[in-house]
């Protein structure tokens, strides 16, 4: 069997963990591994070369991912259906493995089903915003990363009282990113592009937090409406000064979490036996804590918002 590993869209933490997984399987049964670089325009391009185990175990605890990805439209240029039967008879690849994040999961695994080519999706992206999957590779350390910058501002908020600290995180279009890390950092609010707030209402809100605890800290989506003028408006709102960070793409070359790695290396576990007893088409999801292989592709839908019950605690609204 020779499979063909390809990173689409945006990369995310433990995405080389499982490359490196994916590729001591597949060699230690004497199959063959070969990497993309450039995501789908790389491999219309023949971009393939052979997986170099120990290299990969090298980088499978970084960040990033250590086969490059694309976010070029390439599969949608004319003739790329047939560009992709040449490289994959050539080459003599029986299936795809694929790393990608909503975009790819909706638009891109469907058409690669409706071509005939065999591809399992392992769904990755730090948003965690693919709907059919409770849970998208990276997104444990792109929160770890977000909580470490949460202490520090902690840590100077305590030392220097009298403002407010906007944290913003990566995530778009999406505020499910955000509402986690908000949640497990005990931030004093949430600022969710689902769930835009009143500006006089966060205003007021923000003046008794910092009246009450010395400081307010604010974790904002990278998507939320207008945000930098927030950042203006809010000191002249309050008269209190107005710290803003934001962790930018910093976070999503995160270290990677224990439980990224865990996961990495389950997910590529599940697609590997799926090849191996056949299978064509899937996505491997995690629901109720388990993961398994959905069987095809998944339906196209955007995931449901972020949880309003837990968005309504964090905010005490
Ligand atoms: O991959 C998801 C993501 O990191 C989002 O959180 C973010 O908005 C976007 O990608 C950034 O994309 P780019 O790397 O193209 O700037």
């Amino acid at each position: 069997m020779k499979t063909a590993i390809i990173v689409s869209g945006g990369d995310a933490p433990g995405i080389s963990a499982a490359i490196d997984s994916f590729t001591r399987l597949a060699l230690q049964s004497g199959d063959q591994v070969l990497g993309a670089q450039g995501g789908f325009s790389g491999l219309l391009d023949n971009q393939l070369a052979e997986m170099d185990q120990s290299l990969v175990s090298l980088l499978a605890g970084r960040g990033g991912s250590i086969l490059q990805s694309s976010r070029d439209p390439a599969l949608e240029q004319p003739g790329a259906r047939q560009l992709l039967g040449d490289v994959l008879r050539r080459r003599e690849i029986d299936n795809l493995l694929l790393f990608g994040g909503d975009g790819t999961i909706r638009h891109l695994a469907p058409r690669l089903a409706d071509w005939g080519a065999s591809c399992i999706v392992l769904p990755a992206t730090i948003d965690n915003d693919v709907a059919g999957t409770d849970y998208t590779l990276g997104h444990d350390s792109a929160c770890n990363f977000a909580l470490a910058a949460v202490d520090g501002i902690r840590a100077t908020a305590h030392a220097l009282p009298g403002r407010i600290f906007l944290l913003e995180t990566l995530g778009a279009p999406s505020g499910h990113l955000a509402l986690a890390i908000a949640y497990a950092s005990g931030a004093h609010l949430a600022l969710l592009p689902e769930y835009p707030l009143e500006l006089n209402w966060l205003a007021r809100r923000l003046r008794e937090t910092v009246a009450r605890e010395g400081y307010a800290l604010v974790v904002c989506s990278e998507a939320y409406p207008d945000l930098s003028r927030l950042v203006d408006e809010i000191p002249r709102l309050t008269g209190i000064r107005v710290r803003f960070t934001t962790l930018g793409h910093a976070q999503r070359g995160a270290d990677v979490s224990h439980r990224d790695r865990r996961v990495a290396r389950e997910m590529s576990r599940v697609a590997w036996r799926a090849f191996k007893r056949g299978a064509a088409n899937g996505v491997v999801i995690v629901r109720d804590g388990a993961l398994a292989l959905h069987d095809g592709i998944l339906p196209s839908r955007t995931k449901a918002p972020p949880d309003r019950k837990l968005y309504e605690f964090v905010n005490q609204l």
